[in-house]
This record gives C-alpha cells, structure tokens and sequence, in this order.
C-alpha cells in the first residue's frame, strides 16, 4: 500500500529523481500523488494531485533540490482528494510528511494538538505526525530526530514514514510495520523506499530498517537507531541481485504480460534451489508436530494446491488457513509446530501477524518468498527465496508459479524424491516454454473475445486444480471486473449450478488423471444446464465448446493450467478496456491488516 520514496544528497536534481522513482512503485498505490522538494531558497515546493503517478512529467519538478520526497496513496483515512494526497505539512509549512499504514490513534492526538492550536487541512492520520513533530521541536535543543522519535513513540498501529525538515535539511524515516529500505548511493547520497525499484537505476546496495527502527540522514551522514531506546543501531549492507531491465515493462505493453512470458524462465530459477536447505527444510516437516500453510489471496490459493502437493506426493498432512483467519487458531500452535508462510511481496500485514503469532507459541516459520530481505523473509527461522524477480503487476503470475514449483519441490524432498521433483519441474519449464507462443496467446485471445461481454464466468476443478478454479476467479475478477468463482467441480450440484444460464462462460481445469471421469460427468450436469464449456486441459473432450491445450505435466499439472488462465484474464482485461496493471482499488503489497 502506498508508495514511498526519498531523495538526500548532492544530486541537484531531487524533485524530478524521486518522481520518476516513485513511477516504478506505481503498483503500491494510484490513487493520488504527491511531491515535496526543498529549494535552494530553504522553502519547499510542493504538488499533489488525484489521479496516477504515471502520467505526471517529472520534468516540471526542475528546480535546483537536493532533498525531496514524493508519494503515490492507496486511501484508507480520508477519501482521494486533492487535499488529502501526501505530502502533510506542519503549521509553518517546514516540515512534510508522507506516511505508509494507519495511525490508529490519530483521532486523540489530533483533538489534543487542535487544542494547542495546530491547523488541520486533511481528513488523513498522516496529519497529526509533522503537527506533533513541529510541537516537539518547540521544546528546547530538540532535534528533528528526536522530535520524530518521540511522535513516533506516542503512535499506535502500523506504519512507514519519511519525515522532511527543510530547516535543518534532514531526512528522517521511521518503521513499524511497513517497509522501508534505504539505497546507499555514491559519496554520501541515499535513496529511501517502499520497494527497491524506486532506486534500482542508481544503486543496487540497500540497507533495511527493521520494526521499531528509525534512520536520519544529514549532511551525507547516516544514523540507524531504534525508536524506543533511541540506541544507535549498525545495518549491514547487501547487494540486491535484480537489474533494472527486470523491473522495466520492455516490449510488452503491460506488466502482467511480461510476467506472465517469463514463466518461461521463472520455474527454473525457482528450482534453482540448494539441495542441502531443500533437504533441511524437508526434515523439519517431517519432524514437526502440526504444520500449517498460511497465506493471503493468489498466495493462499498457492497454499491450498500445496496441500494436494503434500498428500499426494508426500502423504503428508498439511493444513492451510487464510493468514486473516490464522491467529483465531494459536491454540493449536506449539513449539514443535512448522507454520510454512507463503508471499511474493513479503511485506504483508496479515502474513506478519501470523508469523507474529506463531513466534509467541514457540513454533518455526519456514517463508516461502520472492522479496530478498523482505519483513517476511528477515522475521522467518528458514527462508527460500523463489528467484521470480521483480513482479509489478498488481495480480500475481509468476511468483504465484514460482510458488508453487518450490512447494512442490519441497514435498518431493519429503518423500525423498527431490531428484524426481526437480526433474518434473524442469521439464515443466520447458513445456512452458514451447506453450507461451504468439499462436498460443491469439488461440487465447480468440476465447477471450468470445466470452468477454458476459457477466458472471465459474471454473471448476478437482484435485489441485480446485484450487487453481479458485485462483483463476481471483485473475479473471481482479483484472477484468467480470465476476468469477471457482468450485470444486464435484460442489456445483449442491447448490452453485443453480447460477448457471444459457451460454454462461464454465472454465474446466482437467489434467491427465484419475478424476477425468468425475470431471466430464460435472461438465455434462453444466452443460445441460446451457453453460459454455472452456476445457485447460492435456486432452480434448467432445463436452468443450473451447479448448485451450496444455501440456501434460503430471504432478506439476496446477502449474501449467494456470497460465493459459493468467492469459485470457490479462485479455479479457484488455478487451473491457481495463488497466491490467493497476486494477482499480487494489494494490500490490498489502500492508494493512
Ligand atoms: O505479496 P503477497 O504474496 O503476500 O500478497 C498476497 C496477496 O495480496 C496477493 O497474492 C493478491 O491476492 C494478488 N494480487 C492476486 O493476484
């Protein structure tokens, strides 16, 4: 949720840096934006407006500035506004704030410091933190790093500031809860941000600040230290392996595209994976009393094909629940229990509280995660890391692939199998590299086209491609806005059919297996009931009114069914005329509970 990105050095040309920056953490965010760059003149220059970052010319933000900082806002308090887009200002307009989470105590410091005369311009939170930062410099020899040190103590819930003084010139930013990291640039020059992209073109060395910690940065000298303590604090610092070309769209028109084509890489760099950790890993599942998967949206669905993967080719029993849903369960977390968290962003709210949850019972966490020192990775007692790359689109593609392939292979390490599974995957790979061609996607396309003007559209599946049905409603609704559900193929006769009309678009995802009788029985039952059929399947069946080929990938089949769905949603967003990219009041790392 919401961008973030900052700008301190001796660059002259801050305004422009951090709006082009922001551009590449559009995905977090697009409600609003905004800007603030301190002048040569000691005064800040400041716009903001509605609408996405994308289209704003960083070229009007020209004038000579060494400190900026700049905001894209996904709203939570206070509607999309003009007024309410970031930057927030103190009373003497020298202090500006642009602010990730939700201060859940703002309503009682607001009242307190209208009470003391402080001017309120916004229905945001973020408000009250340049208001109690300009009232703690009142005090006398405070700095802006302490003034912010000490708002920050009195701030309840989750949050991500940038604090920009323009008296002092000094940049400040404090986390808990949500993201920052800092990109260390040449000869005392910093970048900090919400994501690493923001600053990719300049730096691939990038410091992170962990819950409870604060950085201020002036005069090219950087100083970590935590909130509570103020105690300084010593940050390594790690090189980044992504490169800007992997985080720009390129040829492709979106960036769901591009993703969506590099499944033809990304499985092999999931698998690319060191055989002692997959083997640790493994042990611990099979020692572990009690594991759970937990997950939110595609991540979760990635969870529940795992716990197919887990029984079939393991025979072992995994449970999943909805990373929301996890802590109503603590009672049954010991520290013997395994809880294996799954997320591309590594970054959110739900994921961490479970993690956090599971950390008080005594039990290990195992993360599943595309983001190299993300929260979630940083917080886990194991990590792999799913290699997808940068993944912008709001709707998860490749990391939801690369997730899966990793649990698969993970549950082959459990049956001693690793050598199978990795063998699998990697034929796999190559079967989605023969897939993904331009006659593919126009086959595709010409589905698309004929079921893009309906309504309601419903995929069913049985085994793990129930939840890929599942998946598949989350790329086909968050896309396209067509409304979509996905159903276990054997549940629609108890009840759901009843929705189905005349031509009514039916996805069926089939794979080479035990349940092709089962299948083509409730495909019949939808049929007679007018549906269209759309068979994703190894084989053809007379009940298809379409059918989209794949191949036969056995055990790794969830995968490959997947994709040609992941097509005709991005195409089915295209022909309604719908951002793929940025769908409308989603964004891409959920960072509020
Ligand atoms: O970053 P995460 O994988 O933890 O995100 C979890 C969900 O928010 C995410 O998978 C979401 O459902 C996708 N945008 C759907 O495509």
């Amino acid at each position: 949720m919401c961008g973030i990105f900052g700008y301190i050095g001796k660059r002259k040309n801050a305004g422009a840096l951090v709006i082009k920056g922001l551009k590449n953490l559009e995905y977090r965010g697009y409600d609003s934006w905004g800007v603030a760059m301190r002048l040569s003149d000691g005064s800040i220059k400041c716009e903001k407006d509605v609408g996405k970052i994308g289209a704003v010319n960083p070229d009007q933000f020209k004038e000579e500035s060494s400190l900026a900082i700049a905001h894209s806002r996904w709203a939570t308090h206070g509607g999309v506004t003009k007024i309410n887009a970031h930057p927030h200002f103190s009373c003497d307009q020298t202090i500006a704030v642009i602010h990730n989470g939700i201060i859940e105590n703002y309503g009682e410091i607001r009242d307190e410091l209208k009470a003391k005369g402080h001017t309120f311009r916004s229905e945001t939170d973020t408000e009250v933190i340049p208001h109690l930062i300009e009232e703690e410099l009142k005090k006398k020899g405070t700095t802006l790093e302490e003034a912010t040190r000490r708002a920050c103590i009195r701030f309840t819930g989750r949050y991500a500031i940038l604090v920009l003084d323009a008296r002092s010139q000094t940049l400040v930013a404090a986390r808990t809860g949500s993201p920052l990291i800092i990109g260390v640039g040449e000869g005392g020059e910093y970048f900090i941000a919400s994501d690493i992209p923001a600053f990719l073109e300049y730096t691939r060395t990038v410091q992170y600040l962990d819950d409870g910690e604060m950085v201020a940065v002036h005069d090219g000298k950087i100083r970590f230290s935590d909130i509570a303590s103020s105690a300084e604090r010593t940050k390594r610092l790690v090189t980044i392996d992504w490169t800007v070309s992997e985080a720009e769209k390129g040829e492709y028109e979106h960036y769901m595209l591009k993703e969506i084509m590099d499944q033809k890489d990304s499985i092999r760099r999931a698998v690319h994976q060191d055989d002692e950790e997959i083997l640790a890993v493994a042990k611990s599942i099979e020692n572990c009393i009690g594991c759970i998967l937990t997950a939110c949206g595609t991540a979760g669905k990635v969870c529940m094909a795992a716990d197919y993967f887990f029984s079939v080719v393991a025979k072992r029993h995994v449970n999943f629940t909805p990373a929301s849903e996890f802590p109503i369960f603590h009672h049954f977390l010991r520290p013997e229990s395994l809880i294996i968290v799954v997320s591309q962003s590594g970054e959110t709210a739900d994921v961490l509280e479970a993690m956090k949850v599971a950390k008080a019972a005594g039990s290990k966490v195992l993360a599943i995660v595309n983001t190299q020192g993300s929260s979630i990775a940083r917080a886990a007692d194991y990590t792999l890391l799913i290699n997808a790359g940068p993944e912008k689109a709001v709707a998860s593609t490749k990391a939801a692939t690369g997730q899966m392939a990793v649990l698969l292979l993970v549950a082959h390490a459990v049956a001693g199998k690793l050598h199978e599974g990795r063998t699998l995957l990697l034929e796999t790979s190559g079967q989605i590299n023969d897939m993904l061609n331009p006659r593919y996607i126009d086959h595709i396309r010409d589905v698309a086209k004929k079921i893009a003007s309906h309504d309601n559209m419903y995929i069913i599946g049985k085994g793990w491609n129930y939840p890929m049905a599942m998946e598949s409603a989350i790329k086909i609704q968050e896309v396209s806005y067509i409304h979509a559900e996905g159903f276990a193929a054997g549940e629609l006769k108890h009840g759901p059919i009843a929705l189905i009309e005349k031509g009514t678009p039916c996805i069926a995802l089939m794979g080479n297996d035990e349940f092709t009788a089962d299948m083509v029985s409730n495909i019949m039952e939808l049929r007679a009931r007018g549906a269209q059929i759309i068979g994703i399947g190894p084989k053809k069946f007379d009940v298809f009114d379409h059918w989209i080929k794949v191949p036969d990938s056995g055990a790794a089949q969830a995968i490959v069914n997947i994709i040609p769905v992941q097509i005709l949603a991005y195409l089915l967003a295209v022909i309604r005329g719908r951002d793929p990219d940025m769908p409308r009041n989603l964004a891409k790392s959920v960072t509020v509970k």
